[in-house]
């Protein structure tokens, strides 16, 4: 199987409060979407294409390794994907989408999701179990009801797909008036079933200024 990682990294990073785009910020002194990249080809991935916001193309370009395809990400995550997707060499059969924001995912985790394909699975992600009490609330902040947390998971990145699956989504997709916060809900907007293998907690999303702090210590131990 050959397989093209996708890294989204074209967010502007405002949560974390950086003046750089997120993926650019540091992490034991190399920027986020270096480690992505890096997971993604410990973990058995082939090529790699990276979604960059337009205006730091030239940065994004001078800190990944010369092999790493950059294009233009879009507005949304949605539309950089799509523009990755649209740049990723046909003769692949699968395609992992990995955020930029997931930089210590561990290489297992990836290979999992390869392996699902192999197996036959048109799509998969990697999830975690919610160990929370999970409520509904209504819009003053009360507590409306409890949701039973043995079903529900937290979904993760990479997540895998049979590259014409995806491309075939995507182009359903498109125009559509929902907003789509990952790859796997364009997949089953189009019905296709997608399968889970085990998530990691490393994998953690670094979303605000705290999260980098805790995985500073982990690259730091
Ligand atoms: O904003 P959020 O943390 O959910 O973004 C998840 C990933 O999607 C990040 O790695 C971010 O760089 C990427 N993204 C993107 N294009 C956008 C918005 C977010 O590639 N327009």
């Amino acid at each position: 199987m050959h397989a093209v990682g996708i890294v989204a990294a074209a967010g502007s990073g405002l949560r974390l409060g950086a003046e750089l785009p997120k993926a650019l910020v540091p992490l034991g002194g190399r920027p986020l979407v270096c480690w992505a990249v890096q997971s993604l080809r410990d973990g058995g991935v082939d090529e790699v294409v990276v979604a960059v916001p337009g205006p730091q193309q030239a940065a994004f370009a001078a800190v990944l390794p010369d092999d790493v395809q950059v294009v233009v990400g879009g507005d949304t995550r949605t539309a950089s994907v799509r523009a990755a997707l649209a740049a990723a060499r046909e003769h692949a059969d699968a395609v992992l989408v990995h955020d930029a924001a997931r930089p210590l995912t561990p290489p297992e985790v990836v290979a999992r999701v390869l392996a699902a394909l192999v197996a036959g699975a048109a799509a998969v992600v990697p999830v975690l179990p919610v160990v929370d009490t999970t409520v509904l609330v209504d819009a003053e902040g009360v507590v409306t009801a409890d949701v039973p947390r043995a079903p529900l998971r937290r979904v993760q990145t990479p997540q895998g797909f049979d590259r014409a699956t995806l491309v075939a989504a995507y182009g359903r997709a498109h125009g559509a008036a929902t907003e789509f916060t990952d790859d796997a809900s364009v997949v089953r907007a189009a019905g296709i079933p997608v399968h889970t293998v085990a998530g990691d907690e490393r994998a953690a999303k670094i979303t605000v200024a705290h999260d980098l702090a805790l995985a500073e210590l982990q690259v730091a131990r």
